[in-house]
């Protein structure tokens, strides 16, 4: 049993893999600002694990609040989820993504060096991979940077910290690649934050659903793939969450990054197929131009997690889609 430090902030995939934490009976804080999240997640956390995880506030952003969190617990070490995440978000507010993203973390750096905290996992996305390449599937060891928005920007600058800090700071440092997660915990009980309007694909869609939406806007520009709309590795969210509770249980020496986690792609087209197989509605889209920064394909090569950990990503698309539904029906209902 380890006593881990979570960062938090507006991203849903800390409150599932704080669940799978919990579950697997590691202690753990959680630290936030509450500035995008509401502190009921943890009651809901409470709910599925019959455990309470410690939540502890504080701004990332001010080093004294989050050094006082080291004053009062001794942590095995951290995963950082504590991130802006939103491209188009990034592109109006680039500082408060540099400020939270980049300062942030570094504040989290100097806390864990002066308290002596050495293992970190750390939330990093397919985005750092060269936007200009047509490369997919995107193997670990490929070109990064390049990036198309200051989001992205920072997961590619972070990575680059990280490594000079398992370099030169001695610490273990795992990356993890995310692709596309998508929802829903099965309990249909955690969230992610409800207040963003969203902009990735399966929340809207749920929104069309609920009717809130008229239609799907498919992005579209005669990209070169079987359908032409874009392919994407989609992953469920749970799938995501497992991932770093065995990233953290094998956790390796000195600076390792994995694509997580199907290998396997969904156009945009699949996926509305995939919804009404699902829902057995016609769902309504329409075709318009593409979005500013989309890439036609974006695959992960999993060979190396794969390796490292023995084990494939196990849940499908139509679980997640379903969980998702279970989800949308429980918090509007
Ligand atoms: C983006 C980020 C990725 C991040 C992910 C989850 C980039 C380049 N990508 O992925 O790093 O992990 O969000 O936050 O920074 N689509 C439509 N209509 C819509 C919405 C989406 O057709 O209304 C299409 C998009 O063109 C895309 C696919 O659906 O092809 C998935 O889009 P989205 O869910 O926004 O994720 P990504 O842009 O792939």
């Amino acid at each position: 049993m380890s006593k881990l430090l979570i960062t938090w902030w507006t991203w849903f995939i800390w409150s599932h893999a704080v669940v799978e934490l919990l579950q697997a009976w590691h202690q753990v804080v959680i630290l936030d600002n509450l500035s995008n999240s509401v502190q009921e997640v943890t009651e809901a956390i409470f709910t599925i694990t019959w455990i309470h995880p410690l939540f502890e506030y504080a701004d990332i952003r001010d080093i004294q609040q989050v050094e006082t969190i080291f004053t009062k617990h001794v942590f095995d070490g951290v995963i950082h989820f504590a991130w802006l995440k939103s491209v188009k978000e990034s592109c109006d507010k680039p500082f408060s993504y540099y400020e939270n993203n980049i300062l942030g973390t570094i504040n989290l750096l100097r806390c864990l060096d002066t308290y002596n905290v050495r293992n970190i996992i750390f939330s990093s996305s397919a985005t750092v991979y060269d936007a200009s390449s047509e490369d997919a599937p995107f193997e670990e060891q490929m070109k990064t940077g390049n990036t198309t928005n200051p989001y992205g920007t920072t997961k590619f600058i972070i990575e680059q910290v990280l490594k000079d800090m398992a370099q030169w700071r001695q610490m273990n440092i795992t990356c993890l690649r995310y692709f596309n997660p998508i929802w829903a915990h099965p309990s249909g009980l955690i969230w992610e934050d409800p207040h963003d309007v969203p902009t990735n694909l399966l929340p809207i869609m749920m929104e069309v659903l609920e009717g809130k939406r008229e239609k799907l806007f498919v992005f579209w520009d005669d990209y070169n793939t079987m359908d032409w709309s874009c392919i994407r590795d989609f992953i469920h969210v749970v799938d995501v969450a497992q991932a770093h509770k065995i990233a953290w249980e094998n956790l390796a020496k000195w600076f390792n990054i994995y694509n997580i986690w199907t290998g396997k792609g969904t156009s945009v087209l699949e996926m509305i197929s995939l919804v009404e197989e699902v829902t057995w509605e016609v769902f309504p889209y329409e075709i318009v131009s593409r979005r500013d920064g989309d890439v036609s394909i974006s695959i992960a090569k999993v060979a190396r997690i794969k390796k490292a950990i023995g084990r494939e990503a196990q849940l499908s698309i139509t679980s997640a889609i379903k969980d998702a539904l279970i989800f949308r029906a429980n918090i509007y209902n």
